[in-house]
């Protein structure tokens, strides 16, 4: 049961913070004032008008808009606009401009899908992130063919029970633009505008809440124009109504803001109170006070915490402070093999397509050979553990030594601060080794094309301009002592290039000695 933060007034009149205090038990204790909701029809009536004559005169051209406006075939169209719906998952409409029109080129229709395998779409989606998405959609598609035959669910609710991956948010979407169902849609960019214009200050996360503005999202979609009111309010939510620096000169709907109006009133209030200053005037004379909430003080809607007038209508919505990503370092290693007359190929395993219980993190996605570090665990421990899983894999001895530092690579997962220390080393043989795992020897070009998360390129790329840095040690024999110098020198300019972070990532040399010549690693058969 979530748990949530209220204001409470003392006896004395001062607002104290009372934890603890349970969802439910908050419902049942006041039913939020009429202020927080739309309930005058010719409000509701005005607000459409308003939002969506913007929305006709700006909304921008997106490719899934165009197929939702123009397919006439309900099953194209409904899968289409399920694919960018779930693109749009998580991921600015920008990026995923690209993604979809390559994606519907080549999977057009959800039977295509159905026959498309995971590995394909797993490298379609490659850099999109958050790749369980791709593998739900595919799985989506043959469950559509094999217990639909092949007919998109035609309503919220279908959509919502039938298809994996899409949830409330999502069947709603769908629904409302591609079926014409009658519904709201609320997503991060809704969330936020419905608390602005309704003044909606209290854990905009809890179920409470969730629950209102769905409620406000179903009374004021335009029943005519269901799809393009849900995206009249996205659009709204990304370009106008943004998290940071809201344009609200800009905004078609302004006049129905609780939050803008607040704003406004503040600042009338504060500028009579200079003014008073100056002149003694009475405070109280024209600004009638029907900012507030009827039931201020005691609501449940209202602001959880103090107005902060640096924020202005920024005041909203009220969301938890984020949990901490957790913090993981990850040694890596970038094995070339160079076979005569070829071109370099690297190394790359892939991970399992199944954890435990469900699909783990990038499944089915193929990475370089990788160890999560362990506290507690040596670096020569990990290094050594990383060689010997890399010999089962190569059928090849390696040894620690033969590992080159070659930087470290930050990424940031959804909930992952993930640091990857990259070595390198490189092969000269490999003996066809009995494999647990698949492996698969690709060139550069191949790796940028393949299912790889953007953590992979991440690396390669380090690893390129750390090859480009370092290239003239590889040309020139050097004695020892110079050799050494050089080394400690590319070290330090390997750090310098070091994509994420650059000159502040340089703690790997307090976890592990740097600098290693590459060496060959011995075959088990030479
Ligand atoms: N975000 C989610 N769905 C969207 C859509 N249809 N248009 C623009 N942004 C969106």
């Amino acid at each position: 049961m979530a748990l949530e933060y209220t204001e409470v007034i003392t006896s004395s009149n001062k607002k104290k913070r009372k934890p603890n205090v349970k969802e439910d038990e908050l419902s049942e204790q006041q039913q939020p004032s009429t202020y927080h909701f739309f309930h005058d029809p010719s409000e509701i009536s005005l607000f459409r008008t308003q939002l969506l004559h913007w929305y006709d005169q700006n909304k921008r051209e997106l490719p899934w808009r165009t197929v939702a406006m123009t397919e006439p075939d309900v099953n194209i169209r409904t899968y289409a606009v399920w694919v960018s719906e779930i693109m749009l998952q998580q991921t600015q409409v920008a990026t995923v401009i690209d993604y979809y029109k390559k994606w519907m080129k080549r999977w057009p229709t959800v039977e295509k899908l159905a026959a498309g395998t995971l590995e394909e779409v797993n490298q379609m989606w490659a850099g999109l992130g958050y790749y369980s998405r791709g593998r739900r959609l595919h799985e989506g598609a043959k469950k559509v063919v094999s217990d639909l035959d092949g007919q998109m669910p035609r309503t919220t609710e279908g959509l919502l029970k039938q298809l994996p991956g899409v949830g409330r948010y999502t069947a709603g979407a769908i629904g409302s633009i591609a079926l014409g169902q009658v519904t709201g849609a609320v997503d991060g960019n809704v969330i936020r505008v419905l608390c602005r214009v309704r003044a909606i200050g209290a854990d905009s996360t809890s179920p409470t809440v969730t629950d209102a503005l769905w409620k406000i999202a179903d009374r004021i979609v335009e029943p005519e124009r269901p799809g393009d009111f849900n995206q009249s309010m996205m659009e709204l939510g990304a370009r106008v109504c943004t998290p940071k620096s809201p344009l609200c000169s800009q905004c078609p709907i302004q006049t129905h803001c609780h939050a803008f109006r607040k704003v406004s009133i503040k600042h009338e209030k504060d500028s009579k109170t200079l003014l008073s200053k100056l002149t003694a005037a009475n405070l109280n004379t024209s600004v009638p006070d029907i900012e507030n909430c009827s039931a201020a003080g005691s609501c449940n809607f209202c602001l959880s915490e103090d107005w902060d007038p640096q924020l202005g209508v920024q005041n909203y919505p009220r969301k938890p402070v984020k949990k901490a990503p957790r913090v993981e370092k990850t040694l890596t290693c970038i094995v070339e093999w160079q076979r005569a007359g070829e071109e370099m190929v690297y190394l790359l395993t892939q991970r399992p397509s199944k954890g435990k219980t469900k699909p783990g993190l990038l499944a089915g996605m193929w990475e370089l050979p990788s160890m999560l570090l362990e506290a507690g665990v040596s670096e020569n421990k990990h290094k050594s553990l990383l060689c010997s899983m890399m010999q089962k894999l190569l059928g090849t001895s390696l040894d620690t030594d033969s590992l080159q530092f070659v930087g470290e690579v930050v990424h940031i997962f959804s909930h992952i601060h993930q640091t990857y220390i990259v070595f390198s080393v490189c092969v000269s043989d490999c003996s066809e080794a009995e494999q647990e795992q698949n492996i698969s020897w690709l060139t550069k070009s191949a790796v940028q094309g393949a299912a790889v998360s953007t953590g992979v390129k991440k690396i390669m790329k380090l690893y390129e301009s750390s090859n480009n840095v370092g290239s003239k040690d590889k040309k020139r024999k050097l004695s020892p002592q110079a050799g050494k110098e050089k080394r400690a020198n590319k070290t330090k300019k390997l750090k310098d290039v070091a994509t994420n972070g650059g000159p502040k990532q340089l703690c790997l040399s307090k976890f592990f000695s740097t600098s290693k010549p590459a060496v060959k690693a011995k075959s088990k058969n030479s």
